[in-house]
């Protein structure tokens, strides 16, 4: 396994479609590989989630696993998921304000609307399918990382860049004081 270099905002990787992983490729060694090196990458910099294009791979791949994380300390646990050509179709019109970092954004937070409830389809690393409905943070997590494979970052999304925070300011003055609207 191999931590991988994170492409940062402007790198042009970013901007650009993954492609999907044929099915029957999906045991080959390179993208197992990849999985593993994306899952260890993520894990190394403390993400929630991590997309393909974030570490130079147009495969649409995504992992997602948030533990007891020091970047969102108040944050729901979510498991190690591995999503390969995630599907997601919002349930409801409804959104939620939350907050939002990125390992391609490093050091700043931004306050970003995204719907409440999301199916979730696609497949896991060994090819079954996946076919489930998410709700609230992990649903957050997931439409922040399908949008990466889609070349979509979390300032896109924003309604209000006057939210957007250097971490360290957004400690002192953001932390606990927006609450999260509907
Ligand atoms: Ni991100």
């Amino acid at each position: 396994m191999a931590i991988l270099k994170v492409a940062r905002l402007g790198h042009p990787i970013l901007r650009t479609r993954a492609q999907p992983v044929p099915l029957d490729e999906i045991s080959a060694p390179d993208v197992q590989r990849l999985i593993d090196d994306m899952v260890e990458t993520m894990r190394e910099y403390d993400g929630a989630g991590l997309a393909a294009n974030q570490v130079h791979s147009l495969k649409r791949i995504a992992v997602i696993e948030v533990l007891a994380n020091p970047r969102y300390p108040d944050a729901p646990t979510v498991p190690l998921s591995v999503l390969v050509n995630p599907v997601v179709t919002a349930l409801t019109e409804e959104t939620e304000d939350g907050w939002e970092g990125c390992l391609s954004v490093p050091d700043m937070r931004g306050l970003v609307p995204r719907y409440t409830a999301v199916r979730l389809e696609g497949y896991d690393r060994e090819g079954r399918p996946i076919d489930l409905v998410t709700k609230d943070f992990f649903a957050r997590v997931i439409q922040h990382e399908t949008d990466h494979l889609d070349g979509v970052v979390y300032l896109d999304r924003m309604r209000d860049l006057s939210t957007l925070a250097h971490i360290a300011e957004w400690q002192k003055h953001w932390l606990g004081r927006v609450e999260q609207d509907d």
